[in-house]
């Protein structure tokens, strides 16, 4: 049976760190910003905000307040991720939000990768963010420079599902 363009976006997608300097086009990156709005939230409270950064001269910036993502420095743009704090739940909704932008993206040949770790407070203070929203992160994208043939480095599956309980193996056929 064919598998599923999700399923085949799901199976193939990479984080990618090096971007060519073609420029990604309003309609996509709209699209993208599109993708993060439609993902669920707790109680549908879509607390999530997302600044757009496709500024040459701030996209540098970003890479310069960034601990583990200089490689945003090369990207065609940005996107940082703010949720309200005030939410239990609110790490779990960017994490949905942001998965929802990368597959977009690869749908469309554009590749990504997130980042964790920068200066917060500058990053917070140079784009006006209020309390109580949290940065979970940022994502850059652009096209790839070649095309990206990877595999995933993932455990099994029987190392990380389990059937029933805790530590109980999952059969991979049926029994
Ligand atoms: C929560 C989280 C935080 C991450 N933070 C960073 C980061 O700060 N910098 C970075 O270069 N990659 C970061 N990554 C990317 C991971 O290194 C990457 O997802 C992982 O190596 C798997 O990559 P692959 O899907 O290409 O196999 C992060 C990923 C996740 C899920």
């Amino acid at each position: 049976m064919a598998l599923s363009s999700v399923t085949n976006v799901i199976r193939t997608k990479l984080d990618v760190r090096t971007f060519s300097p073609k420029e990604v086009s309003w309609e996509d990156k709209l699209a993208i910003l599109d993708a993060a709005r439609m993902a669920g939230s707790g109680m549908n409270s879509q607390h999530w905000r997302f600044i757009l950064i496709d500024k040459k001269e701030d996209l540098q910036k970003l890479a310069d307040i960034s601990l583990t993502g200089r490689w945003v420095s090369g990207s065609n743009f940005a996107v940082v991720v703010l949720t309200d704090s005030r939410y239990a739940w609110h790490l779990l909704d960017a994490g949905r939000a942001i998965t929802n932008m990368m597959l977009e993206a690869w749908s469309r040949g554009i590749v990504s990768c997130i980042c964790t770790g920068y200066n917060e407070e500058a990053l917070r203070s140079w784009l006006k963010i209020p309390q109580p929203y949290a940065i979970a992160g940022f994502i850059g994208f652009g096209y790839p420079v070649k095309r990206i043939i990877g595999k995933k480095n993932r455990l099994p599956l029987e190392q990380v599902a389990f059937h029933g309980k805790f530590g109980e193996p999952i059969k991979r056929q049926r029994s």
